[in-house]
């Protein structure tokens, strides 16, 4: 196939490209151009069977993976890259040439129904992370598609809501997971639905500058599914295709392009792209193997739910003891379809596998008899007495009672946010009904997003965060909960005290409006700058082992900054440690957050050892945005390197 270039294309041939061919593939203009065939992400690839008059049949089960926010949790580059690459062997299987993944958007606002879809609250871990994903995928010549662009943090209203951010904030926080991201060089990205200070995403040319000119961007730009309202002046701000394909856009934006509106050097600029994606897809198809098994892929599904569950209390019941009476009570301990452990949406993918039984492998870990049942009813309000009787008298019964709770996609999922931040009524419950009955009652949660739990957290004796867990999850708990793997996730987002304590709270919105009135104060920024106590701070998690921090020096080098101290495991079980550096500058002439992440290191010490750490930090770690100048500054003067085990367990610091 001769490769062509807009020269070779007539007028009607490019407005073409700028439209994709049904639901999931790019113009081939009839075969004279290879089809890029797209499809979601992130956790897994969620492809299509549509029966002869294209009518949805079903999702093709695919790996699927533990969600973003475990994935964030692990705080572990080489999980997200090796996320990456097993993702790109699923979507080699499903011939699909990008993925719709990943999205780096803030978690502002913890309702916002695609939290779990996210990373962070903070930009630099979520851009970090999502640099190793596209990295991994894209170097087993799978392209990502860096999504949604930008600051599109809640689902409420989501296609009319104008995310009201000032400039500063927006570059600082909002803009800045996709900045570092695209240090990857993803081959695509993708607008969203909302609008950003009045202008929507699709037509946001100021957006669309920021991210090509400035943040090296050189992939091709697409809608979101339905963003666009005006091709011709999405087009005009440099959005390149619109997906799925619409007629009557299409139509519209030929007619304008006839009548001058849309001139020939934007429509050759917006083609000239798109040819430009195509060709690239087409070149890395050429180099994919299949490097991965579905077995190994699975593997790597469990290492990430390994990594990324954390560990929220613990007061000397975990790990398990073996031979110990168990109960065991909620279906999310044992669900029979994917949508009660991950959020709903895009974002749902089918397993390939069974799916877990967590009594089930309790119990043969253990070799102890482990009584199961459901007892309550997720979403509601009242339990199923019968049942929940029965499993109140099991956990009466047991030595240890573990309830299993969460929300699943009936809760969490796009297209809405959450009501509250509190589980519904019947499992909160059960488990202040277990803990009455028995005095070591553990709660395992299955959620997406940071959720309120003072009513019962003080009852209870030990919490696990398992997550949207995927299908390596069930394992991954029991080896958790076992004591087989030594728990090392961390929390990637604060979980407030409650829903009035969050940082957006109270700002001001309406249903077209959003106002980001906390400006750069969002999550752990803001509850340091408050004082606020929250349930358990960013970076939080705990381990069967402990740790020490130690002589932390400060050099300056070529490459930056080096910040080395050494860890020392003081207990006696090997374990991994997430060590995270905090920059706080002294005295500064504007204002700047208490503290922020800009570095992290997870390191693996064997019980009673010592090991060194270094973090690097370059010249932007210590830079802000200065809207008087429109460029990144970085003041001199003196900043304090903080290193921690969470953002409120500082251990070292040094000027
Ligand atoms: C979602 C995107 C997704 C697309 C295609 C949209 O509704 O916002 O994240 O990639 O649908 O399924």
């Amino acid at each position: 196939m001769k490769k062509l270039t807009v020269k070779d294309l007539t007028a009607e041939e490019k407005l073409r490209l700028l439209c994709s061919e049904g639901f999931w593939h790019t113009h081939s203009l009839g075969g004279k151009l290879p089809q890029v065939t797209v499809s979601d992400g992130p956790v897994g690839v969620r492809k299509s069977e549509y029966d002869e008059n294209g009518v949805w049949k079903r999702d093709i089960p695919s790996t699927a993976y533990p969600s973003i926010q475990i994935l964030a949790n692990s705080w572990n580059r080489d999980c997200a890259r090796a996320m990456g690459e097993s993702l790109a062997d699923d979507c080699i299987d499903s011939e699909v040439d990008i993925l719709l993944a990943p999205g780096v958007n803030i978690k502002r606002n913890p309702l916002n129904g695609r939290n779990f879809e996210y990373f962070s609250e903070d930009p630099y871990l979520a851009g970090s992370l999502a640099y190793e994903y596209i990295d991994g995928l894209q170097s087993c010549g799978v392209g990502a598609c860096l999504k949604h662009y930008y600051a599109n943090n809640l689902e409420y209203n989501r296609f009319e809501q104008s995310s009201e951010v000032d400039e500063r904030t927006l570059r600082e926080i909002y803009l800045k997971p996709f900045q570092i991201a695209c240090k990857a060089k993803p081959v695509s990205a993708m607008c969203s639905y909302n609008r950003i200070n009045g202008i929507y995403a699709s037509e946001n040319k100021k957006g669309f500058d920021i991210l090509r000119r400035e943040f090296g961007f050189d992939g091709a730009i697409y809608s979101d599914w339905e963003a666009v309202r005006n091709r011709t002046a999405a087009a005009k701000a440099g959005l390149d295709i619109e997906f799925p394909f619409n007629q009557k856009n299409y139509e519209i934006l030929v007619s304008d392009y006839k009548a001058g509106l849309l001139s020939d050097e934007e429509l050759d600029a917006c083609a000239a792209r798109v040819l430009k994606l195509v060709y690239r897809c087409a070149e890395m198809r050429k180099d994919r193997k299949i490097k991965r098994t579905k077995q190994e892929r699975l593997a790597v599904a469990r290492t990430i739910a390994q990594e990324g569950m954390v560990l929220l209390k613990n007061e000397g019941v975990l790990p398990l003891c073996k031979g110990i009476k168990l109960s065991v009570c909620g279906e999310f301990a044992a669900p029979g379809r994917c949508g009660l452990v991950a959020g709903g949406g895009s974002a749902m993918v089918q397993w390939l596998g069974k799916f877990f039984n967590l009594p089930q492998l309790l119990g043969e870990r253990l070799g102890s008899e482990v009584k199961y049942e459901a007892g309550f009813w997720p979403k509601g309000i009242a339990s199923n007495w019968q049942k929940a009787h029965k499993a109140l008298l099991n956990a009466a019964e047991s030595d240890v009672a573990i309830v299993c709770a969460g929300t699943g996609s009936d809760i969490e999922g796009e297209g809405g946010d959450r009501e509250s931040m509190r589980l519904p009524a019947a499992q909160e419950n059960m488990i202040l009904e277990t803990a009455r009955r028995n005095a070591k009652t553990v709660v395992v949660l299955f959620a997406g997003s940071a959720l309120d739990i003072s009513a019962w957290k003080d009852k209870v004796s030990a919490i696990v965060w398992a997550g949207f867990c995927g299908e390596g999850g069930g394992e991954a708990l029991a080896d958790i909960l076992t004591g087989a793997v030594n728990p090392s996730g961390k929390l990637s987002e604060s979980f407030p005290l409650c829903l009035e304590d969050s940082t957006s709270y109270g700002a001001y919105s309406d249903p077209c409006v959003s106002r980001y009135q906390e400006g750069l104060d969002v999550g752990y920024r803001g509850y340091d700058r408050q004082g606020k106590e929250v349930a358990f701070p960013f970076g939080y998690g705990l381990s069967y082992a402990s740790f020490d921090y130690r002589e932390l020096k400060l050099s300056v080098e070529d490459k930056g900054i080096c910040v080395r101290f050494t860890l020392s495991n003081t207990s006696d079980r090997d374990g991994k440690e997430v060590a995270q550096v905090y920059v706080r500058p002294m005295v500064s002439f504007v204002y700047r957050p208490e503290k922020e992440l800009k570095g992290y290191v997870k390191i693996f010490v064997a019980a009673g050892k010592t090991v060194s750490a270094e973090v690097t930090l370059g010249t932007d770690a210590f830079a802000y945005y200065s809207t008087a100048e429109d460029c990144w500054k970085t003041e001199d003067g003196i900043y304090e390197i903080l290193v921690g085990a969470s953002s409120r367990d500082i251990r070292l610091h040094a000027k």
